[in-house]
């Protein structure tokens, strides 16, 4: 078949393609030797000759990692996602229900890259995906109603919204902050194998760009999201076609339907015995969660300067003028998946210290930023 290969340069991003014959297995060849080349670049200390030659693997391997490889799920395939997954990078893989995009749950930078992948506007709340109940117990707190569900339709397209437990790994940002997380453990046996083989939690919207219609086919997938994913697993057409129903288990609340989907409200409430409550302001679904985490302390926006009764929140190496009561920076270099990624963790430790207010650097709108600036300007506008 005929494909094509992206020459891919760091810092100028494409520079050249190539259209030929296997240009799918090539870019494979490729990325699994640059990857073997790049992990041994870092443990050696090797002579000027050895470097050249590294440092031109290096540029391969961004090329590589950028180039989208659509493999058919076969063992090894799965084996070569999970090894993406394990070095930060994204892999789209399908469940019964639609094509996910996936990531490790537990790295924020990870999280902040399926938010970029996808372009979402602001920091929706991801499912984390888990190979058993057991293993969801260990990110959530399941009352009897929750244990219920659980037991009954996992492994199905059933999403559970609990309490965050003390234990949980997922990552804050996948979260959105909240101290809820929602957890599902997929039937499809593509998903479980990549599930068993990574052996952590994976967080995985829909394998689309945000505002398009979910992908049912790694077809779909590569038409939203190439050259934004190292891996699309093809398992073929995805049985159930609609995504999860979602459902709330809050302690002192009813169960609530927070999104319909392709677990029938009837099975689930014949299971529970009772009908089910609907989303209220308080939990709700897509991207309408009034109850994002904001801070106690006041937030002032695109910030230069800082009293001594504020704290500081920085981007970029810029200092503000002032003193500040405390002071942390999104991230120094001024990367906007590294501030994401400590974008809760950073307010929540800064509130802690109970400034008169928190004061922010201005943080640029493009890409990651407007969903940064998103979340900032709803912390500062309550
Ligand atoms: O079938 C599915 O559920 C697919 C496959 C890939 O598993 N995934 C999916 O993810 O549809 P996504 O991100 O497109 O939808 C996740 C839904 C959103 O409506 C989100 O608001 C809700 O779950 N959600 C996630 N965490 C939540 C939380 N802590 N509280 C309330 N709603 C939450
Ligand atoms: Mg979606």
């Amino acid at each position: 078949m005929k494909g094509e290969i992206r020459v891919m340069q760091k810092k100028r991003g494409q520079i050249g393609r190539l259209s030929c014959y296997g240009a799918e297995r090539i870019g494979r060849w490729f990325w699994e030797i640059a990857r073997r080349e790049h992990r041994a670049w870092g443990e050696s200390k090797g002579g000027l000759l050895y470097r050249a030659v590294h440092f031109i693997l290096n540029c391969v391997y961004a090329k590589a990692v950028t180039q989208t490889l659509l493999l058919p799920a076969s063992p090894a395939a799965v084996s070569e996602a999970a090894a993406a997954l394990a070095s930060g990078g994204l892999v789209a893989f399908p469940t019964e229900t639609v094509y996910g995009l996936g990531g490790d749950a537990r790295d924020g930078r990870s999280v902040a890259a399926i938010y970029e992948a996808k372009e979402r506007p602001s920091f929706n709340p991801l499912i984390a995906h888990v190979i058993s109940l057991a293993e969801a117990r260990k990110q959530g707190v399941f009352d009897a109603r929750a244990d219920k569900l659980g037991t009954a339709f996992w492994p199905g397209p059933l999403t559970l919204v609990v309490p965050f437990a003390k234990s949980g790994t997922v990552h804050e940002l996948a979260r959105a902050g909240l101290p809820t997380v929602a957890l599902r453990v997929p039937a499809h046996p593509v998903a479980r194998h990549l599930l068993e083989a990574f052996g952590a939690p994976v967080v995985a919207p829909s394998a689309n760009r945000s505002g398009r219609v979910s992908p049912t086919s790694a077809e779909h997938v590569r038409a939203d999201l190439d050259g934004r994913v190292a891996l699309i697993l093809d398992g073929g057409r995805t049985p159930v076609g609609v995504e999860s129903t979602v459902i709330a288990c809050l302690p002192g609340e009813p169960v609530r339907l927070l999104r319909p989907g392709g677990l029938a409200r009837r099975e689930i409430e014949t299971v529970l015995g009772e009908p089910l409550a609907d989303a209220t302001d308080k939990v709700q679904a897509p991207g309408m969660l009034a109850q994002h985490y904001a801070p106690h302390a006041q937030v002032r926006l695109d910030a230069e300067d800082v009293a001594s009764d504020e704290a500081w929140l920085g981007f970029g190496p810029a200092q503000p003028a002032g003193r500040p009561l405390a002071s942390l920076n999104l991230s120094p270099s001024g990367d906007l998946a590294e501030a994401a990624s400590n974008l809760f963790a950073h307010l929540r430790e800064l509130d802690a210290r109970k400034p008169a207010s928190i004061a922010v650097a201005p943080i640029p709108a493009d890409g990651l930023g407007e969903a940064i600036n998103d979340r900032l300007q709803r912390a500062a506008a309550r």
